[in-house]
């Protein structure tokens, strides 16, 4: 691992604009001055058993009180909750419908060819019990898992509560991901079951998912599954195997509009999401009921300031953590208004996003810096050609903002007036955990500002000790959080080193490392700089680099292969690939070509290298460990600095120049 970071942000520590909250945000939100922060993030401090007692007594609902906030005797393995049973989905449906939020609408659908769907509260809740009753119709039980390989339908939100609601927990796999990664996904998760549709739309052409579903199934290589339930959405030919298959409208429009929410523990498993890391396959991040849904709840609240009239958007996709967490669970536990959107912007509508967000009068927009950069880098012609006179708050998330795109951001898309919350976190803290709040504090253009109430995050060293203001280090969280996750599936041993153990215990106190490098600056604000271990960034998607040179050496032609990230203007980072060839074989286009469509179809074609080069020995140590620090540097033009006496043949560095 190496403690350089893929974006140096020198230029954003010399940022000197600071920006005010409005008075008209801080008068009503929910944290509505610096000082109040600051109250709240001591009380957290001195007394976090009754800081998150308090909130979770306070903010959701309980079929039985627990009895134990935090059991921390076993780190870093944490119990929150003991004794409280509840149920996620009823506390983002059933909750709401005794009050006037019942008929108040809780997701508003748009397809990418322009169909809305609209559900209010009470809507959404007999869907969600309808398909409740159709999982257990084709035998599925609480604990088993739940697969979802799914387009931006609103049956994926439907699924996923549904799952929460009879206790299965759901496993949602992106559904860009190929087949391979979807099968890898589902034995290790030994998934029952895989909803799916046939496909969905992309940039103006349906793109169909069963027949990856079918191939990752082949053979019967993931024995576990028993059933496919298949929503009809592009009405594409597909195969439906008899006995496994079912269409999702002819298993669910039978059944009854009841299903009693399951009494679940706060510690039963509520979904399990894989995320790449610096080695090895990805690995399963497990969240669990009660925590999770306090740690989204209470973020979702103090973050995005949310009234009863918002219309909020977030354009994450449900594969992903900020899809789970900030499109269904964390909004609708609020009783808010959530959008979801099939589409993306394209050529054929460029103005997408903006022409959403006049039509639906959206009042909070929360979207990833490489769409802004995109964006900013086509001019504001389009986006000046709507009315987005309803927007009032605007965030970030997913990989470092730069300064010049955050100003665009707030001038261009927020017209000067929105605050702007960039909010850093990852699929394993399950929310938020740095950010603004839009009514407390003074933003910095490119900074997320300042911990969570309750989140105690650092800036260390190697050693786990503080550094001193505007160092660079790693960054860190000193104590257990509700929202954490607790475990990687079926690999305890992991989680503990990757996550609590990197850095050893400091005082026999366990320290989260997130495997990002910060700073923080002389106001404690923190900078994110990105990923310090072997994981890239593209586009706000988590690539490990492990992956992607598992797939090009599963490639005939290749015999060894080393990937890092170079620094790309739009997509943060583009991936660059190194390889040597087995003998005979010829570096020409026809051959880089075919191998980007094999990492492809072995990953998915977000891991599609931007470039690959061809060379007849990788950098490495005598250990013969792989020296990516030289290889970012030959990447993206640099100079290579720092030792290099490590090195087993330094001829190769001569020869990778050339
Ligand atoms: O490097 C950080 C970056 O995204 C990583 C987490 O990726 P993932 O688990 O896929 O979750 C993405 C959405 C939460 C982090 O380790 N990251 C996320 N948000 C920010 C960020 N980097 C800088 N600033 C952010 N606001």
């Amino acid at each position: 691992m190496s403690s350089d970071s893929s974006n140096t942000i020198e230029s954003v520590l010399q940022e000197q604009r600071v920006f005010m909250p409005a008075d008209e945000i801080a008068n009503k939100a929910s944290i509505g001055s610096l000082s109040e922060y600051k109250h709240l993030a001591e009380l957290a401090k001195s007394d976090p058993d009754k800081f998150w007692g308090d909130a979770a007594r306070k903010e959701l609902h309980w079929f039985e009180p627990f009895n134990k906030v935090l059991d921390w005797s076993n780190p870093p393995f944490a119990t929150w909750f003991q004794g409280g049973k509840m149920n996620l989905s009823y506390n983002c449906l059933d909750r709401h419908l005794n009050s006037s939020k019942a008929d108040k609408e809780a997701l508003i659908w748009e397809g990418e060819p322009g169909d809305v769907r609209r559900f209010t509260y009470r809507e959404l809740y007999v869907e969600v019990c309808k398909t409740a009753n159709a999982l257990k119709a084709i035998g599925i039980k609480k604990g088993d898992l739940v697969a979802l390989y799914m387009p931006m339908v609103p049956e994926a939100a439907i699924a996923m509560l549904a799952c929460a609601r009879i206790g299965a927990p759901h496993s949602v796999v992106f559904g860009g991901f190929s087949a391979e990664a979807l099968r890898d996904r589902l034995i290790d998760g030994e998934a029952k079951a895989v909803i799916t549709a046939d496909g969905g739309f992309r940039k103006d052409k349906a793109v169909l998912l069963k027949p990856s579903v079918d191939s990752a199934l082949e053979g019967n290589a993931c024995p576990s599954v028993d059933s496919v339930i298949v929503v009809q959405r592009t009405n594409e030919n597909v195969n439906m195997k008899s006995n496994r298959d079912y269409w999702w409208h002819e298993l669910i429009s039978p059944q009854s509009a009841e299903c009693n929410a399951e009494p679940m523990e706060s510690e039963d498993r509520l979904f399990v999401l894989y995320t790449s890391g610096s080695t090895g396959k990805p690995k399963g991040v497990v969240h669990t009921t009660a925590g999770y849904n306090l740690w989204t709840h209470l973020t979702f609240k103090w973050i995005f300031d949310i009234r009863d009239e918002d219309v909020y958007w977030c354009t994450a996709d449900v594969g992903w953590i900020t899809g789970h967490s900030y499109i269904i669970y964390g909004p609708l536990s609020n009783g808010a208004t959530t959008v979801m959107y099939e589409g993306a912007p394209r050529p054929s509508n460029p103005g997408a996003f903006w022409e959403l967000i006049q039509k639906h009068k959206i009042s909070i927009f929360y979207t990833a810096p490489t769409a802004i950069r995109a964006f900013m880098k086509s001019g504001r012609t389009v986006p000046d050609q709507y009315d987005m006179t309803s927007l009032r708050l605007l965030g970030t998330v997913g990989e470092p903002i730069n300064p010049e795109a955050w100003i665009w951001y707030k001038d261009v898309i927020g017209g000067g007036r929105c605050p702007i919350v960039d909010t850093w976190w990852q699929t394993e803290t399950g929310g938020v955990m740095i950010s603004p709040l839009p009514g407390a504090t003074p933003t910095k253009p490119g900074s997320a500002t300042l911990p969570l109430p309750g989140i105690e995050a650092d800036v260390v060293d190697a050693e786990g000790k503080s550094v001193e203001a505007g160092e660079g280090g790693y960054l860190v969280v000193r104590r257990p959080w509700p929202g954490m996750m607790r475990t990687v599936h079926g690999n305890p041993q992991r989680f503990r080193e990757s996550y609590w153990e990197y850095i050893k215990p400091v005082d026999g106190k366990h320290i989260y490392f997130a495997g990002d490098g910060a700073r923080r600056d002389a106001d404690g604000y923190f900078w994110v700089m990105g990923r310090v271990d072997d994981v890239i960034n593209v586009s706000g998607h988590r690539l490990g680099t492990m992956e992607i040179e598992s797939a090009l050496v599963s490639h005939p032609a290749v015999s060894e292969a080393a990937v890092v990230g170079r620094p790309d203007e739009l997509k943060g980072e583009a991936i660059v690939a190194f390889v040597t060839l087995e003998s005979g074989r010829n570096f020409d286009n026809a051959l880089i070509n075919d191998l980007k469509v094999h990492v492809a179809l072995e990953i998915g074609a977000i891991a599609r290298p931007e470039e690959i080069k061809s060379s007849d020995a990788l950098p490495k140590t005598r250990s013969g460990k792989i020296m990516r620090r030289i290889l970012r540097a030959l990447a993206s033009g640099e100079e290579v600095s720092g030792d290099t006496s490590t090195l087993e043949d330094r001829t190769v560095l001569d020869k990778l120049r050339a």
